[in-house]
């Protein structure tokens, strides 16, 4: 069996061990620096095991000995958002975090994939990358198949058809500043421009793009993980599975889309090796100029912290 490990055993980092223990995709080792939750949530889990009838072993631990030779490190360590706060106010709370597990992490795991959870995401990716040394096929964020997701229940919901035959892609950063593209956005292979009128799609790009806030508005304590969670276990399902998927992540480019130095959400294909492909399609000159808008606020989020 292959071994996942989850960093920070919050909402997030639970929730991926649920949905990744239920598929039956790796054992798991639920990480924290909080003595006895990550063991207390890996045992739960552990016990509703022979109910699922899955063999995944799922472990808690607060030494990173434990997480030795893991093929893929999942990091959601970090403080969550609170109603009013946006992603980037966890900037300097959360890399001070993302510093001391990545030291942690690669010590252990020299040859593992990274994925990406915290916030603000697409700075979080880079602190990771950079601190890593990783190839930037072995370092991804989270975030497209997040944002996208939400995309694609909206379109579902409105269009009343099954969310198997919505595909959406948001690309960008993972903020105020992503960018939903209705363009290469389908029903079961229709353009959605077509199916739905450009007011009402406006509302659902709007909805799309506030989407963590709405749920964190509810909350009211912390941001939504159901989605994130099962968003992170997609990457893990492909990258386990060698599927070579093409999903929207946040990666590392080196010009493409005439970014250089900056990791942004764009589409990339998923297997054994990471990232092994970034994927680069034809944007109009505002898909464009939106893109470049969000890259910006990435920039000067990565500026902040010197990454
Ligand atoms: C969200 C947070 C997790 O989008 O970034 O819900």
């Amino acid at each position: 069996m292959p071994k996942v490990t989850i960093v920070g055993s919050g909402n997030v980092g639970a929730t991926a061990a649920h949905w990744i223990a239920s598929k039956e995709l790796a054992d798991v080792v639920l990480i924290d620096i909080i003595e006895g939750v990550p063991q207390g949530k890996g045992l739960d889990l552990l016990q509703a095991m022979p109910i699922e009838k899955r063999d995944s072993y799922v472990s808690g631990t607060n030494d990173y000995k434990d997480t030795a030779n893991s093929d893929i490190v999942v990091i959601t360590a970090g403080i969550p958002r609170k109603p009013g706060m946006s992603r980037d106010d966890l900037l300097n709370t959360n890399y001070g975090i993302m510093k001391d597990v990545v030291g942690q992490v690669v010590k252990y795991s020299p040859n593992c994939i990274l994925i990406i959870v915290s916030n603000p995401l697409d700075a979080m990716a880079q602190t990771a990358y950079k601190l890593s040394g990783f190839p930037r096929e072995r370092v991804i964020g989270m975030a497209g198949i997040l944002d996208s997701a939400r995309f694609r229940a909206f379109i579902a919901d409105e269009l009343k058809v099954s969310v198997e035959n919505v595909t959406a892609f948001v690309l960008g950063g993972h903020g105020d500043t992503m960018v939903p593209l209705p363009r290469y956005s389908t029903v079961a292979g229709i353009p959605i421009t077509e199916l739905i009128e450009p007011a009402k799609l406006d509302a659902l790009v709007k909805r799309t793009r506030d989407g963590g806030a709405e749920i964190v508005k509810y909350l009211k304590t912390g941001s939504a993980y159901y989605a994130p969670s099962a968003a992170a276990t997609e990457m893990v399902e492909a990258i386990l599975k060698d599927k070579k998927k093409i999903v929207p992540c946040a990666a590392y480019l080196q010009g493409e889309y005439g970014i250089n130095g900056l990791f942004v959400g764009v589409p990339v294909k998923l297997g054994a090796k990471g990232i092994e492909q970034i994927i680069e399609i034809k944007l109009t000159p505002e898909e464009k100029a939106a893109l470049d808008k969000s890259a910006a606020a990435v920039k000067e989020l990565c500026g902040v912290i010197g990454v």
